[in-house]
């Protein structure tokens, strides 16, 4: 059933569209209050029909199309993985446009409780028996106060981190090069995550992992802990039956990742002596702060860049070589403008580079899935229609169906490397969408908003800047991952032929 709310009697209006719904007032649409299609099946079987369509039968891009096209609307009634027995309650609402999506990043609006992997919370046994901020609603009081350790954190380390990135990376592209040179390829991921994790520790704490009892085991030790964490909702590629028994069925024992997190916690509180003072002044014992910072370097930075920097490759690789002459040329000429030198200062005068960093967030968002519970009855709003959510239900994002909106960005699907350049390609960066917050707004101890997005941003361009300082152009090879970005092996690299700074 559908009709246009401002065509109703206001007294009506008062009941469809109550005070507290916030989203659209009434009579601010004249848009068909539809009920919200889709359905949840069976108990039980509904769950795991959905989560082997999710996983195997369809894809998850193709698991979304699919109901769209079946329901004819972009909220949808769905189960989410994992389901039984690991998600109490796999049921939500899924919002798959642009228009709808936005809810989920207003914290008026959703809880943020316990929600950042979805329908089921990893064991804090995994993270030294505390709930760590990323799980924390903005309504609890730690929130603030540990969000605002994490700013100390990062202004702390604001000097650091263009000397250490330069110097981390550099290794990186000696290691790939060295390798495409002798086996005439090289895969991108591990070396990137050597880079990544001695990066943050050398940026956040000044601490060499290589010099410490850890050597260069971070980068193993953080995967398998995040796979504990992140199983329910990842494939490992395995045969269908065994990957989703293995993975989805139960949570695995946090006691088997016990010793690998004790020699990461170890590192991190040798390292972070000076953070740790500064949180006990807070109120936060030490305790409780390091395993916050472990969490956030290895599982919202290592995890993001892990992510991410795999992701720029294969947009940028699959650019072609006249993008990647566009961005050598930028690039080395405001260096050799400059002296020869980089600086923070003058990276905001590389427009490509910067451009080209928004348009693989927006076409890739590393983090894809979001949820948040409705806090109150609301009404939520997609291009087509009205919907109504009641207080408690789970709402869920699919954000790349939110930034490859073809209604707010045009050729949604294509990579375009110079879409956010200029005036109008500035307006669209309110839609954009990675950091859990559009790119216009800051983040706060008062949201969710990721607090390392103006450093994920600084670092995704150092990275351009580095590789096209060395590199002409590159190419690549793709594989499937199970974190999202797909495995990259580089096959070439052309040393920089023209101008160098
Ligand atoms: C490419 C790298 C990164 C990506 C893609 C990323 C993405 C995100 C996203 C999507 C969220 C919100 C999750 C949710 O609530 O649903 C988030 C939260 C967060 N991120 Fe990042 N992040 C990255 C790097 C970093 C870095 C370098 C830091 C270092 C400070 C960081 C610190 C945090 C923290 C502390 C939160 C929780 C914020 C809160 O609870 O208010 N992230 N991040």
């Amino acid at each position: 059933m559908a009709f246009p709310i401002s065509d109703l009697p206001t007294e009506i209006r008062a009941v469809v569209a109550p005070q507290s719904v916030t989203v659209c007032e009434p009579g601010e649409t004249r848009l068909p209050l539809n009920q919200i299609p889709g359905d949840y099946g069976l108990p039980f079987i509904g769950a795991i029909k959905d989560r082997l369509d999710f996983f195997y039968n369809e894809g998850r891009d193709e698991f979304f199309k699919s109901k769209i096209q079946k329901y004819q609307s972009t909220v949808i009634r769905t189960n989410m993985p994992p389901g039984p027995f690991i998600a109490s309650n796999p049921k939500v609402i899924a919002l798959l446009d642009g228009k709808s999506f936005p809810v989920l990043l207003d914290v008026s609006k959703v809880e943020k409780r316990d929600v950042l992997t979805g329908t089921y919370m990893p064991s804090r046994d995994l993270t030294g028996g505390y709930r760590m901020l990323a799980y924390l609603d903005p309504s609890e009081p730690k929130h603030a106060s540990l969000k605002q350790l994490i700013f100390f954190l990062l202004k702390s380390s604001r000097d650091k981190v263009l000397p250490q990135f330069e110097s981390c990376y550099a290794e990186l592209f000696e290691t790939v090069e060295k390798e495409v040179g002798e086996k005439g390829k090289s895969s991108f991921e591990p070396p990137n995550e050597q880079a990544a994790f001695k990066f943050l520790s050398l940026a956040f704490f000044g601490s060499n992992p290589a010099d410490t009892k850890l050597g260069v085991d971070g980068p193993s030790l953080v995967n398998k802990w995040l796979l504990f964490q992140l199983h329910p909702i990842l494939s490992l590629g395995l045969p269908k039956y065994i990957d989703d028994i293995l993975l989805h069925t139960f949570p695995l024992p946090a006691f088997l990742v016990k010793k690998d997190y004790k020699r990461l916690y170890d590192f991190f509180y040798e390292s972070s002596g000076f953070v740790q003072d500064e949180a006990e002044k807070m109120g936060i014992s030490r305790e409780e702060a390091c395993h916050n910072l472990l969490f956030t370097a290895c599982f919202n930075s290592f995890a993001g860049i892990k992510v991410f920097f795999p992701i720029m490759v294969k947009w940028i690789g699959r650019g072609g070589g006249k993008l990647h002459t566009e961005l050598a040329q930028e690039i080395r000429s405001v260096i050799k403008l400059n002296g020869g030198k980089l600086s923070m200062a003058i990276m905001e005068q590389m427009p490509l580079v910067k451009s080209v960093v928004y348009e693989a967030l927006r076409i890739e968002p590393p983090v894809p899935y979001m949820y948040g519970k409705a806090k109150k009855d609301l009404l939520i709003e997609s291009h087509a229609a009205v919907y109504e959510v009641k207080e408690g239900e789970m709402l869920f994002g699919y954000q790349p169906f939110a930034t490859k909106d073809p209604k707010i960005f045009e050729r949604a699907e294509e990579f375009v490397p110079d879409r956010f350049k200029g005036e109008d390609g500035e307006k669209l960066l309110k839609y954009l969408l990675w950091s859990n917050g559009p790119e216009t707004e800051h983040t706060t101890a008062a949201n969710k908003q990721c607090a390392g997005k103006d450093l994920v941003v600084l670092v995704s361009r150092l990275f351009v800047v580095e590789l096209f300082r060395r590199y002409d152009t590159f190419e690549i090879e793709l594989g499937e991952a199970s974190l999202g970005a797909a495995v990259t092996i580089i096959t070439s690299l052309k040393r920089g032929s023209f101008e160098r700074e």
